[in-house]
This record gives structure tokens, sequence and C-alpha cells, in this order.
């Protein structure tokens, strides 16, 4: 089955042409980061009028690399949420307008569930059941993935998401949007012992994240060092910050594989394109006789290879949406 995925929930505008679930015949990916960098992030209103300007042109070059027309095509898989509601409803627009006029089934895809999915493309044995810690800008979920379409979620974020934290602490340290990256790289250079940030473990059983007082933390010392007139490091302040988040996700994770004695791992979203969360995660689940799984950097943030991927297993298992199918800008993971 040829597959059209289409992606538009945040500021990656991305058409990909798949073949079943798993062969990437072409991954277009147009981000606006640049546009949106001078404001120190996402403005919505103007990630829509670039979606409108790009997409048209995105569709275009992913059929032309995959060698296909509008005509090879058989399913369209476009995201339905979560995500920003008028970046969204550009994608969706376009996907219902090529399902109608050229009578192509449509299906309505999870942004997440994608993420998670963005694994399948790249090891062609992964199956589940596995855990999944799934991080991006957005949201931060701890899921035991049982089948292609059924997903359990056991921890998810009381306020911010893992990557959101990344790019509120990089703004504050003034090293610009998107964070991870940013703070990825100023800690290289930074001692991660400098400073003891917090790590919120929150209940004794909890899975559930919490990063906004860690956040505030750092925003608070950040103040009273100025305030006192002491300089700053900010490669120490970023080393610091980064293996308090790590700290934290790595040791949820593991009591987690443990728990569900699941001998697979699945890393995904935009943050596990971070490097150390990689290698501790990879370092701490292969002891315990756990492989563990991440996509490469391409595949780890927003692209619609993804998103025709797990479209395809949805498809399978539930049949096609009707063009009634409509964005939901706070979709959960868990299916009804
Ligand atoms: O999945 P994604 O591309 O978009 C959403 O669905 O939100 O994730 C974007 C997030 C941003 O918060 C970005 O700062 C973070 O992923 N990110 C990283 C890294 N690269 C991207 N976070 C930590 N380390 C990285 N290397
Ligand atoms: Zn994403």
């Amino acid at each position: 089955m040829i597959i059209m995925g289409i992606e538009s929930s945040c500021d990656e505008t991305s058409v990909s042409i798949v073949e079943d679930s798993r062969k990437i015949l072409s991954n277009i990916i147009f981000s606006q980061i640049d546009i949106h960098k001078i404001y120190g992030g996402v403005v919505p209103e103007i990630a829509s009028r670039e979606h409108i300007k790009a997409i048209n042109y995105v569709a275009k070059q992913a059929l032309e690399e995959a060698g296909k027309t509008f005509n090879d095509i058989e399913l369209i898989a476009v995201t339905k949420g979560p995500g920003l509601v008028g970046a969204l409803l550009v994608g969706m627009s376009f996907a219902k307008g090529v399902s109608a006029a050229l009578d192509i089934p449509i299906i309505g895809v999870n942004h997440m569930e994608g993420h998670i999915c963005a694994n399948y493309l790249q090891y062609k044995e992964l199956e589940p059941p596995f855990i999944s810690l799934v991080v991006s800008g957005g949201h931060s979920y701890l899921v035991d993935v049982k089948s292609y379409t059924d997903y359990h979620v056991i921890g998810r974020t009381r306020d911010d998401a893992a990557g959101e934290s990344f790019d509120k602490v990089s703004r504050a340290l003034g090293l610009g949007y998107p964070g991870g990256p940013a703070i990825q790289k100023a800690s290289e250079k930074g001692n991660s012992e400098a400073i003891d940030f917090p790590r919120v473990m929150l209940e004794k059983d909890s899975y559930d994240f919490s990063f906004s007082g860690l956040k505030t933390a750092v925003l608070n010392y950040l103040n009273k060092e100025k305030m006192a007139g002491r300089e700053i490091n900010p490669f120490d302040v970023a080393a610091s910050f980064q293996a308090s988040v790590n700290d934290v996700l790595v040791s949820k994770s593991v009591r987690l594989a443990k728990e569900k004695q699941r001998d697979k791992f699945v890393l995904s979203g935009g943050v596990a394109a971070n490097r150390d969360l990689r290698n501790r995660l990879t370092e701490e689940l292969n002891e315990l006789g756990i492989k563990v799984y991440y996509p490469e950097m391409s595949l780890c943030t927003d692209n619609a290879a993804m998103i025709a991927s797990a479209g395809y297993y949805n498809y399978v298992k539930y049949g096609a949406d009707t063009l009634k199918v409509n964005v939901i800008p706070n979709l959960g993971l868990e299916k009804e």
C-alpha cells in the first residue's frame, strides 16, 4: 500500500510517501525554525501561514522524490492532533481536498502515536509489546505499547513537557530556540555537578513527571546570581539542568521497564535526540538485558513518515475515516 503522510501540527510542514508501514520512499521536511527563532519560540499565526505557503510544494516534492503521482496514492494519513489548531487545520484541509478530489481513503493520526511509530521505519524487526518514553516539546508520556494500536499510558507530565523545559531554560540563558539542541551543545562545555537543581520524582510510586519546578529553580538561580553580582557560567547551568531532567526521565523509565518486564524499550519524540538521554538509557537498560531503540535524528523530530506508518496500522485495524474527520488540538494518546 502506498501512503501519503501529512504533518503540520507545529513548525514543520512535512509530506512523506511510505510503502506499507516501514519503507520510506520520500520524507520532505520544511522547517520553519529560522522564521520563529527571532521570536524565541513558535508563533501560532505565523506557523499556520507558513504551512499554507509550503504545503503544495512539499507534497509535490515528496511525490517527485518517490517517483509517484497522486494516482498511485492508496491512503492519506494526516495528523489530527495534538498540536496548534491553525497549523493542524492546514494539513487536514489539504488532506481532505486530495481525498475528496481523487477519492482516496483518509485517516486522521495521533501525532504522539506517530513519534512511537518512527521507530518502525528504522528498525524493520521491531514489534510491540514494549515500553516507550515519548518526550516532545508539548508532551511527555511513559507508555506500555501493547500492540500496534493499543497504548496504555502509565505516566504523563502534570505541567511542563520535557522539551518545553529545555526550550524555556534555553531562552532564559539566551541560547535561543529550539532549546534542546542548544542546551545539549552548551552542556558539553559545562560541569553537570556544578549546581544541584531539584529532581522532582513526585509520589513514591508515581510515573508522572513535573518539570515546571525545575524550570523555576533555574530561573531563581539565575536571578539570585545576577542580584549578587556573581558571574554566571551558562555551560554549567545547562549541564546541571540537563542532568536533572535526564535523571528523572531515566530513573522512571528504568523502574517501569523493570516492573513490566518488557524486553524492549523505545525512546521517541524530539527530546529523544538528546545524546546524554540516549546513552544513559541504553547503558542502564542494557545492563538489565533490555534492548533500547531510538530513531535517527531526522525521525526524532516532526516528520510525515512517522504519521504514514501510524496511519497504516490504524487503517488495517479500524479502517478509514470519513471526510468528517477533524483536528483535535488536545488529543490524548490513550484511545477511548
Ligand atoms: O517532537 P518535536 O519535534 O515536536 C513536538 O511534537 O513538540 O519535539 C520538539 C522538542 C523541542 O522542545 C526541542 O527543544 C526538543 O524537542 N529537542 C531536544 C533536542 N532536540 C530537540 N531536547 C533535548 N535535546 C535535544 N538534542
Ligand atoms: Zn512532535
